[in-house]
Protein backbone atom coordinates (compact mmCIF):
# COMPACT_ATOMS: atom_id res chain seq x y z
CA UNK A 1 0.00 0.00 0.00
CA UNK A 2 1.13 2.97 -0.74
CA UNK A 3 0.61 6.39 1.21
CA UNK A 4 -2.12 7.83 -0.08
CA UNK A 5 -1.42 11.68 0.32
CA UNK A 6 1.85 11.87 -0.38
CA UNK A 7 2.82 14.00 -3.69
CA UNK A 8 6.18 12.48 -4.53
CA UNK A 9 6.99 15.01 -7.36
CA UNK A 10 6.32 17.85 -5.19
CA UNK A 11 8.48 16.59 -1.97
CA UNK A 12 10.59 19.09 -0.12
CA UNK A 13 13.60 18.68 2.11
CA UNK A 14 11.36 17.85 4.80
CA UNK A 15 10.05 15.30 7.64
CA UNK A 16 6.97 13.32 6.45
CA UNK A 17 6.21 10.70 9.40
CA UNK A 18 6.92 7.44 8.21
CA UNK A 19 5.53 3.73 9.62
CA UNK A 20 9.17 2.65 12.16
CA UNK A 21 12.22 3.90 13.12
CA UNK A 22 14.55 1.39 15.00
CA UNK A 23 16.47 1.88 17.67
CA UNK A 24 19.60 0.28 19.76
CA UNK A 25 21.16 1.15 23.10
CA UNK A 26 24.28 0.53 24.61
CA UNK A 27 24.52 -0.35 28.18
CA UNK A 28 26.65 -2.60 30.84
CA UNK A 29 29.54 -2.26 28.22
CA UNK A 30 27.38 -3.82 24.71
CA UNK A 31 24.83 -3.17 22.12
CA UNK A 32 21.47 -5.04 22.37
CA UNK A 33 19.28 -6.16 19.69
CA UNK A 34 18.18 -3.61 16.72
CA UNK A 35 14.12 -2.52 18.09
CA UNK A 36 11.54 -1.33 16.16
CA UNK A 37 9.31 1.33 16.99
CA UNK A 38 6.00 3.11 15.80
CA UNK A 39 6.38 6.06 18.25
CA UNK A 40 8.14 9.27 16.90
CA UNK A 41 9.14 9.94 20.97
CA UNK A 42 11.84 8.89 22.94
CA UNK A 43 11.82 8.61 26.53
CA UNK A 44 14.73 10.68 28.18
CA UNK A 45 15.40 11.37 31.53
CA UNK A 46 15.92 15.06 32.37
CA UNK A 47 19.60 15.33 32.96
CA UNK A 48 20.98 12.86 30.05
CA UNK A 49 24.00 14.14 28.86
CA UNK A 50 22.61 14.75 25.39
CA UNK A 51 19.85 17.10 26.82
CA UNK A 52 23.03 19.32 28.91
CA UNK A 53 26.48 18.59 27.51
CA UNK A 54 25.53 17.51 23.54
CA UNK A 55 26.43 14.37 23.60
CA UNK A 56 25.03 13.86 19.96
CA UNK A 57 26.41 12.93 16.50
CA UNK A 58 24.17 11.85 13.41
CA UNK A 59 24.49 10.47 9.75
CA UNK A 60 22.23 11.15 6.62
CA UNK A 61 22.21 9.14 3.71
CA UNK A 62 19.63 8.21 0.81
CA UNK A 63 17.66 5.46 -0.84
CA UNK A 64 16.41 4.86 -4.13
CA UNK A 65 13.97 3.17 -6.06
CA UNK A 66 15.54 2.87 -9.34
CA UNK A 67 14.86 2.22 -12.91
CA UNK A 68 14.88 -1.27 -12.43
CA UNK A 69 12.17 -1.25 -9.42
CA UNK A 70 15.04 -2.08 -7.32
CA UNK A 71 15.98 -0.42 -4.06
CA UNK A 72 19.66 0.77 -3.95
CA UNK A 73 21.24 2.24 -0.38
CA UNK A 74 24.01 4.86 -1.30
CA UNK A 75 27.45 3.93 0.67
CA UNK A 76 26.66 3.06 3.90
CA UNK A 77 29.51 1.92 4.59
CA UNK A 78 31.33 5.67 4.53
CA UNK A 79 28.21 6.99 6.33
CA UNK A 80 28.70 3.93 9.33
CA UNK A 81 32.46 5.04 9.21
CA UNK A 82 32.20 8.87 9.73
CA UNK A 83 29.26 7.83 12.07
CA UNK A 84 31.98 6.32 14.44
CA UNK A 85 34.67 9.03 13.81
CA UNK A 86 31.53 11.91 15.53
CA UNK A 87 31.00 9.43 18.03
CA UNK A 88 34.91 9.10 18.84
CA UNK A 89 35.30 12.55 18.28
CA UNK A 90 33.07 13.76 21.46
CA UNK A 91 34.27 10.73 23.59
CA UNK A 92 30.25 8.14 22.75
CA UNK A 93 30.52 4.64 22.12
CA UNK A 94 31.13 4.15 18.52
CA UNK A 95 28.83 1.55 16.38
CA UNK A 96 29.99 -1.03 14.86
CA UNK A 97 30.05 -0.51 11.08
CA UNK A 98 28.01 -4.16 10.28
CA UNK A 99 25.38 -2.94 12.87
CA UNK A 100 25.11 0.38 11.66
CA UNK A 101 24.31 -1.37 8.32
CA UNK A 102 21.92 -3.82 9.50
CA UNK A 103 19.82 -0.67 10.99
CA UNK A 104 19.92 1.01 7.66
CA UNK A 105 18.78 -2.21 5.90
CA UNK A 106 16.05 -2.87 8.45
CA UNK A 107 14.65 0.87 8.80
CA UNK A 108 14.59 1.11 5.10
CA UNK A 109 12.70 -2.40 4.49
CA UNK A 110 9.98 -1.92 7.14
CA UNK A 111 9.22 1.61 5.36
CA UNK A 112 9.40 0.12 1.89
CA UNK A 113 6.14 1.79 0.63
CA UNK A 114 7.46 5.68 1.48
CA UNK A 115 10.48 5.15 -0.98
CA UNK A 116 9.26 7.77 -3.65
CA UNK A 117 8.95 5.77 -6.66
CA UNK A 118 12.01 5.72 -10.15
CA UNK A 119 10.98 9.07 -12.13
CA UNK A 120 9.67 11.80 -9.77
CA UNK A 121 13.38 12.55 -8.30
CA UNK A 122 12.83 12.45 -4.61
CA UNK A 123 14.34 9.41 -2.37
CA UNK A 124 14.32 7.89 0.78
CA UNK A 125 16.53 10.04 3.74
CA UNK A 126 18.37 8.03 6.19
CA UNK A 127 18.89 10.24 9.69
CA UNK A 128 21.00 8.02 12.46
CA UNK A 129 21.73 9.83 15.44
CA UNK A 130 23.32 9.10 18.55
CA UNK A 131 23.05 10.24 22.00
CA UNK A 132 23.92 10.18 25.18
CA UNK A 133 21.38 9.12 27.41
CA UNK A 134 23.15 8.57 30.81
CA UNK A 135 22.02 11.22 34.03
CA UNK A 136 24.59 13.13 34.24
CA UNK A 137 25.25 16.98 36.33
CA UNK A 138 28.81 16.27 36.29
CA UNK A 139 30.82 17.27 32.73
CA UNK A 140 31.97 13.68 31.61
CA UNK A 141 30.98 11.27 28.92
CA UNK A 142 27.43 8.96 29.64
CA UNK A 143 27.75 5.56 29.94
CA UNK A 144 24.50 4.66 28.14
CA UNK A 145 24.32 5.61 24.40
CA UNK A 146 20.81 4.98 22.04
CA UNK A 147 21.16 4.77 18.04
CA UNK A 148 18.02 5.96 16.15
CA UNK A 149 17.52 5.90 12.63
CA UNK A 150 14.59 7.21 11.10
CA UNK A 151 13.79 8.11 7.48
CA UNK A 152 11.29 10.31 5.60
CA UNK A 153 10.30 10.67 1.96
CA UNK A 154 12.60 13.60 0.77
CA UNK A 155 12.58 15.86 -2.54
CA UNK A 156 15.22 18.00 -3.61
CA UNK A 157 16.89 20.20 -0.78
CA UNK A 158 16.92 22.96 -2.93
CA UNK A 159 13.41 24.88 -3.62
CA UNK A 160 14.02 25.86 -7.04
CA UNK A 161 15.94 22.92 -8.34
CA UNK A 162 19.30 22.28 -9.89
CA UNK A 163 19.27 26.12 -10.78
CA UNK A 164 22.86 28.27 -9.12
CA UNK A 165 21.81 30.00 -5.63
CA UNK A 166 23.62 33.38 -4.37
CA UNK A 167 25.91 33.01 -1.52
CA UNK A 168 27.92 35.53 0.98
CA UNK A 169 31.65 35.04 2.41
CA UNK A 170 32.07 37.10 6.13
CA UNK A 171 35.22 36.57 8.53
CA UNK A 172 32.80 37.66 11.51
CA UNK A 173 31.52 33.77 11.41
CA UNK A 174 33.01 31.17 12.09
CA UNK A 175 31.32 27.67 12.03
CA UNK A 176 33.98 25.64 14.07
CA UNK A 177 37.28 26.28 15.82
CA UNK A 178 40.20 25.33 14.30
CA UNK A 179 41.00 22.59 16.16
CA UNK A 180 37.68 21.70 16.67
CA UNK A 181 34.58 19.65 15.70
CA UNK A 182 34.42 20.31 12.07
CA UNK A 183 35.33 17.31 10.68
CA UNK A 184 32.87 15.34 12.60
CA UNK A 185 29.27 15.62 12.11
CA UNK A 186 27.81 16.78 15.61
CA UNK A 187 24.50 18.14 16.49
CA UNK A 188 26.92 21.27 17.85
CA UNK A 189 28.32 22.32 14.63
CA UNK A 190 25.07 22.92 13.26
CA UNK A 191 23.93 24.91 16.20
CA UNK A 192 26.49 27.39 15.88
CA UNK A 193 26.06 27.81 12.56
CA UNK A 194 22.61 28.88 12.49
CA UNK A 195 23.39 32.95 13.70
CA UNK A 196 25.44 32.49 10.47
CA UNK A 197 22.75 30.92 8.40
CA UNK A 198 20.00 33.35 9.41
CA UNK A 199 22.00 36.29 8.58
CA UNK A 200 22.90 35.08 5.15
CA UNK A 201 18.95 33.69 4.29
CA UNK A 202 18.28 37.42 5.44
CA UNK A 203 20.38 39.29 2.93
CA UNK A 204 18.58 36.92 -0.09
CA UNK A 205 21.49 34.07 -0.04
CA UNK A 206 20.92 30.83 0.00
CA UNK A 207 23.60 30.00 2.14
CA UNK A 208 26.98 31.71 3.95
CA UNK A 209 30.32 30.16 2.68
CA UNK A 210 32.57 29.67 5.41
CA UNK A 211 36.38 31.27 5.67
CA UNK A 212 38.94 28.56 7.48
CA UNK A 213 38.72 29.48 10.92
CA UNK A 214 42.69 29.91 11.53
CA UNK A 215 43.63 32.12 9.03
CA UNK A 216 40.44 33.63 7.57
CA UNK A 217 42.38 32.83 4.26
CA UNK A 218 41.28 29.94 2.53
CA UNK A 219 37.54 28.65 1.52
CA UNK A 220 36.29 25.96 3.70
CA UNK A 221 33.01 24.79 3.18
CA UNK A 222 29.50 26.30 2.32
CA UNK A 223 26.84 26.11 5.12
CA UNK A 224 25.72 22.01 5.23
CA UNK A 225 27.88 21.15 2.24
CA UNK A 226 31.66 21.24 1.03
CA UNK A 227 32.23 23.19 -1.89
CA UNK A 228 33.86 22.26 -5.36
CA UNK A 229 35.38 24.39 -8.43
CA UNK A 230 35.90 23.94 -11.95
CA UNK A 231 38.43 25.22 -13.94
CA UNK A 232 41.19 24.19 -17.11
CA UNK A 233 39.24 20.69 -16.93
CA UNK A 234 40.01 20.70 -12.83
CA UNK A 235 37.96 19.91 -9.71
CA UNK A 236 39.29 21.66 -6.84
CA UNK A 237 37.69 20.83 -4.04
CA UNK A 238 39.41 22.76 -0.83
CA UNK A 239 41.89 20.66 1.84
CA UNK A 240 41.17 21.61 4.92
CA UNK A 241 41.31 20.19 8.03
CA UNK A 242 37.76 21.93 9.48
CA UNK A 243 35.36 20.66 6.71
CA UNK A 244 33.44 17.98 7.47
CA UNK A 245 34.63 15.10 4.70
CA UNK A 246 31.40 14.57 2.50
CA UNK A 247 30.53 11.19 0.96
CA UNK A 248 28.90 13.21 -2.29
CA UNK A 249 32.52 15.31 -2.59
CA UNK A 250 34.95 11.84 -2.59
CA UNK A 251 32.30 10.53 -4.95
CA UNK A 252 32.24 13.74 -7.74
CA UNK A 253 36.36 13.34 -7.19
CA UNK A 254 36.00 10.17 -8.57
CA UNK A 255 33.79 11.02 -11.43
CA UNK A 256 35.55 13.66 -12.19
CA UNK A 257 38.47 11.68 -12.63
CA UNK A 258 36.48 9.31 -14.97
CA UNK A 259 35.29 11.82 -16.83
CA UNK A 260 38.49 12.79 -17.72
CA UNK A 261 39.11 15.96 -14.68
CA UNK A 262 41.99 16.39 -12.92
CA UNK A 263 41.16 16.30 -8.98
CA UNK A 264 42.96 19.14 -6.48
CA UNK A 265 42.47 18.82 -3.05
CA UNK A 266 44.13 21.77 -1.74
CA UNK A 267 43.76 25.18 0.09
CA UNK A 268 42.72 27.95 -1.81
CA UNK A 269 41.86 31.80 -1.66
CA UNK A 270 39.27 33.98 -2.48
CA UNK A 271 41.65 35.30 -4.96
CA UNK A 272 41.27 32.59 -7.12
CA UNK A 273 37.11 33.28 -7.69
CA UNK A 274 38.54 35.27 -10.46
CA UNK A 275 39.93 32.37 -12.47
CA UNK A 276 36.87 29.57 -11.11
CA UNK A 277 35.01 28.75 -14.77
CA UNK A 278 31.84 26.94 -12.25
CA UNK A 279 31.52 26.43 -8.48
CA UNK A 280 29.12 24.54 -6.33
CA UNK A 281 27.87 23.13 -2.62
CA UNK A 282 27.82 19.15 -2.71
CA UNK A 283 25.72 16.80 -0.11
CA UNK A 284 23.41 13.75 0.37
CA UNK A 285 21.07 16.18 -0.11
CA UNK A 286 21.30 18.38 -2.78
CA UNK A 287 24.15 16.02 -4.40
CA UNK A 288 25.13 19.83 -6.08
CA UNK A 289 23.56 23.06 -5.29
CA UNK A 290 25.90 25.46 -8.56
CA UNK A 291 26.66 28.62 -7.25
CA UNK A 292 26.37 31.56 -9.70
CA UNK A 293 27.52 34.17 -7.20
CA UNK A 294 29.32 34.86 -4.57
CA UNK A 295 29.33 38.00 -2.77
CA UNK A 296 32.44 39.41 0.15
CA UNK A 297 30.09 40.71 2.56
CA UNK A 298 33.88 42.68 4.25
CA UNK A 299 35.30 43.73 0.77
CA UNK A 300 31.64 44.69 -0.97
CA UNK A 301 33.77 41.91 -3.95
CA UNK A 302 31.04 40.04 -5.90
CA UNK A 303 31.99 37.00 -8.44
CA UNK A 304 30.43 35.54 -10.64
CA UNK A 305 30.48 32.33 -12.34
CA UNK A 306 29.04 30.80 -15.70
CA UNK A 307 26.18 32.02 -17.57
CA UNK A 308 22.98 34.14 -15.38
CA UNK A 309 20.93 31.50 -14.45
CA UNK A 310 22.37 28.51 -15.44
CA UNK A 311 24.38 25.53 -14.12
CA UNK A 312 27.85 25.19 -15.64
CA UNK A 313 28.62 22.16 -18.06
CA UNK A 314 30.90 20.26 -15.84
CA UNK A 315 28.66 20.48 -12.50
CA UNK A 316 25.25 19.54 -14.40
CA UNK A 317 27.45 16.31 -15.97
CA UNK A 318 28.53 15.12 -12.33
CA UNK A 319 25.47 15.89 -10.93
CA UNK A 320 23.76 14.02 -13.98
CA UNK A 321 25.89 11.01 -13.38
CA UNK A 322 25.74 10.60 -9.77
CA UNK A 323 22.10 10.58 -9.75
CA UNK A 324 22.32 8.05 -12.87
CA UNK A 325 24.09 5.88 -10.51
CA UNK A 326 22.26 6.27 -7.84
CA UNK A 327 19.25 5.10 -9.53
CA UNK A 328 20.32 2.90 -11.28
CA UNK A 329 20.44 4.21 -14.67
CA UNK A 330 24.23 3.55 -15.26
CA UNK A 331 26.43 0.92 -14.03
CA UNK A 332 27.45 1.00 -10.83
CA UNK A 333 31.20 0.78 -11.65
CA UNK A 334 32.22 1.83 -8.29
CA UNK A 335 30.52 -1.05 -6.24
CA UNK A 336 28.67 2.22 -4.33
CA UNK A 337 25.20 1.00 -4.13
CA UNK A 338 23.75 -1.91 -2.13
CA UNK A 339 20.93 -3.55 -3.71
CA UNK A 340 18.45 -4.39 -1.20
CA UNK A 341 16.67 -7.57 -1.16
CA UNK A 342 12.94 -6.34 -1.18
N1 LIG B 1 29.42 19.44 5.16
C1 LIG B 1 28.52 19.51 6.16
C2 LIG B 1 28.77 20.45 7.27
C3 LIG B 1 27.38 18.68 6.12
O1 LIG B 1 26.48 18.74 7.10
C4 LIG B 1 27.18 17.81 5.04
C5 LIG B 1 26.02 16.94 5.00
O2 LIG B 1 26.04 15.82 5.36
C6 LIG B 1 28.14 17.78 4.03
C7 LIG B 1 29.24 18.60 4.12
C8 LIG B 1 27.99 16.85 2.88
O3 LIG B 1 28.35 15.55 3.26
P1 LIG B 1 27.74 14.29 2.53
O4 LIG B 1 28.09 14.41 1.11
O5 LIG B 1 28.40 13.13 3.18
O6 LIG B 1 26.28 14.34 2.77
C1 LIG C 1 23.35 17.19 3.12
O1 LIG C 1 22.95 16.05 3.24
O2 LIG C 1 23.86 17.61 2.08
C2 LIG C 1 23.18 18.13 4.22
O3 LIG C 1 23.44 19.28 4.01
C3 LIG C 1 22.70 17.65 5.49
C4 LIG C 1 21.97 18.67 6.29
C5 LIG C 1 20.51 18.56 6.08
C6 LIG C 1 22.32 18.51 7.72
Amino acid sequence: MTPANLDWANLTFSYTKTDYNVRCTYKNGEWGPIEVSDSEYIPLHIAASCLHYGQESFEGLKAFRGKDGKVRIFRMEENAKRFIRSAEGISMQPMPVELFCEMVRKVVKLNERFIPPYGTGASLYIRPLEIGVTPLVGVSPATEYIVIMLVTPVGPYFKNGFKPIKVCMSREYDRVAPKGTGSIKIGGNYAASLNAGQMAHSKGYGNMLYFDPKDKTYIDECGAANFFAIKDNTYITPGSETVLPSITNMSLEVLAEDLGMKVERRLFKVDEFNDFEECSACGTAAVCSPIGQIDDLDTGESYKFGKEGEAGPMTTALYNKLRAIQYGEEEDIHNWCEVLDI
